[in-house]
């Protein structure tokens, strides 16, 4: 069998061009701009990246964004105060706080100052409880997440009465994944470094979403055939050439590197039944959501 590719990008431009006819909407009735805050601390070159493609994403919708840039030696005061700050300031409609943060800022406090209407990101533990508990509906859902469900849903992936195993339990993706996936009457198991057997947790699986972290750790072998694999990993790897040797870009003169995810990709495909590529999976998902969830934002501060 040969999986179905889900394809992220085209999935991720569709959700991107309904925003953008909502945002111009919005905009011919005289309303506000939807305006997305973006908060970083340090220099950190990933998180740099982020936040940037994060500020072109709105320019390209049609939305506005504020980008705040404290240094990596910021105090816990500084950060708390510009977030009060973009807390009462009507023209940001979301607050993103780029995450990791230095060492020194106490990282709940800050998530927990995020007014829960402009909480985006879906990281307040307000948000977070709520999407924990039975019978009770976040305002927001966290943006990596809500994608990979988005695109089970898109493949046409029956997630209810479902076996579905989580690899990875990081506040970012893995825990809001499950909780997600348990919302919609998945059954669910988390798997993490401690997990005993993973090949056998992993192989009773409808549905995986790995987001571990490690280059190919989950082999084809480990998949139960016909399952819906979610590849949330983005592991950056050396290109080789056909003897081993590392491969050299001739324009940069620098070993060439490429993206691979979590799960082994050319084998898996021959046994899952749907399965995500890296990159253009999950990836650009986690933007597009995170310009749905910023619309919706002004959409609840000004109907
Ligand atoms: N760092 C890695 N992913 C994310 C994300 O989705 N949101 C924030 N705020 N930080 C991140």
């Amino acid at each position: 069998m040969t999986a179905q590719i889900i394809d992220g990008k085209a999935i991720a431009q569709k959700v991107r061009d309904e925003v953008a006819v909502q945002v111009a909407k919005r905009s011919a009735a005289g309303k506000p701009q939807p305006t997305l805050a973006t908060v970083l601390v340090g220099d950190r070159p990933d998180s740099a990246a982020y936040v940037a493609s994060k500020g072109k994403a709105c320019a390209e919708l049609g939305m506005g964004s504020i980008s705040q840039h404290l240094p990596a030696d910021a105090s816990q005061e500084q950060v708390e105060s510009l977030v009060r700050q973009l807390n009462a300031d009507p023209k940001v409609s979301g607050i993103l706080v780029q995450l990791p943060m230095p060492h020194q800022i106490n990282e709940e406090r800050v998530l927990s100052l995020i007014s829960i209407e402009k909480d985006v990101d879906g990281f307040s533990p307000l948000n977070i409880g709520r999407l924990a508990q039975k019978g009770r509906e976040p305002l927001f859902v966290p943006c990596t997440p809500y994608g990979c469900i988005y695109l089970l849903e898109q493949a046409g992936v029956k997630i209810e009465g479902a076996n579905a195993v989580v690899l990875g339990r990081s506040n970012i993706v893995g825990m809001p994944a499950a909780l997600l996936l348990i919302s919609r009457n998945a059954t669910v198991t988390v798997c993490h470094s401690r997990t005993r057997d993973l090949p056998a947790v992993i192989r009773q699986a409808d549905i995986l979403i790995a987001a571990i972290g490690k280059t190919e750790m989950v082999r084809g072998g480990w998949i139960k055939p016909g399952a819906a694999v979610i590849d949330v990993g983005i592991n950056s790897i050396p290109v080789l050439n056909p003897d081993g040797t590392p491969a050299i870009s001739e324009k940069t003169g620098k070993p060439r590197q490429k993206l691979v995810g979590d799960v082994n990709f050319e084998e898996a495909k021959e046994v899952a039944g749907f399965i995500t590529p890296v990159p253009g999976g999950v990836g650009p998902m986690t933007i597009a959501m995170l310009m749905r969830n910023t619309l919706r934002a002004a959409e609840i501060q000004n109907p």
